[in-house]
């Protein structure tokens, strides 16, 4: 049996059979261990680790994640692309604490590949409708007041793959297209107020320099507010897969935007329809028209555990953990639901709690082997509600590929185990 938490009270016998150490730190005296008949050999032998010596400072110059964390990885889904240089891999979101996400765990989406630029021969030019076109180097823009700021990014295709009916079984992949990082660059402001906009200068196009030459349209009042050119990402320089040396970051607006490896930036009176905002990244209503430009992300949240690659293993104390987020500025509650929305309680906001930057959220709750349906809805600063799938198909129909910010479903079934579904 693993019954540990029998009638809200820990048993002796549970706390070896199913909770382990960690469990019993949190409620039991320590006396309970040392009565226990059988000896625990994490505590009573001696391991390999305690007798040997462990790799000097001279073996890892740059540090990484412990050979247990091997399974905390970033994964894609192989038939979703024709090619690994042209597609997404996605944020292990179940694997993750607080809202920072460790750079070599943040999604990667590219139409190219990642391009590997020598920044001493990377410029960024601002030319069009302004007084004065500039050219900057990387040395220029580092010697530029700066500011930080923990934002969201999210992929529009996001939970893309899901407008049909459950598809994939996991957070990772069905929501893992966003990563949450703190960026430290130099406000576009800035480098537009240095050219001096004309007076009919409405809109930039964004170009970068990878192979895709990727580009879009940003209207310039985005532009002037809070985007940044970022060189830096959670205290370091861009990783080649967010776009080094210099990418955009803007704010709560859909991550195709962000260019990566930004080299030019143009200014002028209207929108460029360029590829990515014609023939990709627009919304197919049912009646056959089709929405362009949606830029902002709307308020979506997800539970990250318990979900399918986070099985409830422990009956009794458990903790409901998830992430919340809204390009539209802050997450102001979250509720949570463990009976396909027919209940909902209020879920425990976890600091900070950032302007368009990811939170997280916790519920405690009991577990004694009965069948759940969880599921999260948060609510913005602007009021905001996340929808439920089928009110979204109602507006949206099941067209689309983008901006899918339904609730989510994840049945638990009587052993733990947790799967993607939908409630009709
Ligand atoms: N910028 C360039 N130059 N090339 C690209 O392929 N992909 C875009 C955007 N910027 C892309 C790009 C898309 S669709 C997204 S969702 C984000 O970058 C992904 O950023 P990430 O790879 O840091 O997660
Ligand atoms: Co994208």
């Amino acid at each position: 049996m693993r019954e540990n938490w029998s009638s809200g009270r820990l048993t002796r016998r549970g706390v070896f059979s199913a909770a382990g150490l960690a469990g019993a730190s949190v409620a039991l005296p320590l006396h309970a261990l040392a009565q226990s008949a059988k000896p625990d050999p994490a505590i009573s032998e001696v391991q390999d680790w305690q007798r040997q010596l462990g790799d000097g400072v001279d073996k890892r110059a740059y540090g990484t994640p412990s050979k247990f964390e091997a399974h905390v990885v970033r994964r894609n889904v192989a038939w979703l692309t024709a090619a690994p240089e042209s597609a997404a891999n996605f944020t292990p979101l179940h694997a993750l604490d607080g809202i920072i996400t460790p750079s070599g765990l943040c999604f990667e989406r590219h139409h190219s590949g990642i391009a590997e630029i020598d920044p001493a021969k990377h410029r960024l030019m601002i030319n069009g409708l302004v007084d004065k076109p500039l050219v900057f180097t990387m040395d220029d823009l580092r010697r530029m007041p700066r500011t930080s700021r923990i934002c969201f990014l999210e992929c529009a295709a996001n939970t893309g793959m899901e407008w049909r009916g459950a598809q994939l079984n996991g957070c990772q992949f069905t929501h893992g297209m966003i990563h949450n990082v703190m960026y430290t660059g130099v406000p576009l402001k800035l480098l537009l107020d240095e050219a001096g906009l004309k007076p009919n200068a409405k809109w930039l196009m964004l170009e970068g320099g990878d192979a895709s030459g990727m580009n879009r349209s940003l209207p310039t009042e985005k532009a002037l507010s809070d985007v940044l050119l970022a060189f830096a990402m959670n205290g370091e320089a861009l990783r080649p897969e967010q776009g080094y040396p210099l990418r955009a970051v803007i704010p709560g607006w859909e991550g195709n935007l962000w260019v990566k490896w930004l080299r030019r930036i143009e200014v002028g009176d209207k929108p460029w329809a360029a590829r990515e905002e014609t023939a990709r990244y627009t919304d197919l209503l049912a009646d056959g028209r089709a929405r362009q430009y949606t830029f902002v992300m709307d308020a979506k949240s997800v539970v990250t555990n318990p979900s399918p690659q986070a099985p409830l293993k422990y009956r009794g104390r458990n903790l409901l953990s998830g992430f919340a987020w809204s390009g539209r500025g802050a997450v102001k509650r979250v509720d949570v639901s463990l009976d396909g929305g027919r209940n909902w309680k209020t879920a425990r906001l976890e600091a900070p709690v950032l302007d368009k930057s990811m939170t997280r959220f916790h519920l405690d709750f009991d577990w004694n082997g009965e069948e759940l349906m969880v599921q999260s809805r948060a609510i913005d600063s602007t009021g905001y509600v996340q929808p439920d799938k089928q009110e979204l198909r109602r507006i949206r129909g099941v067209n689309s590929v983008y901006h899918n910010n339904g609730i989510q479903s994840w049945l638990v079934r009587g052993n733990g185990e947790v799967e993607n579904v939908e409630l009709g």
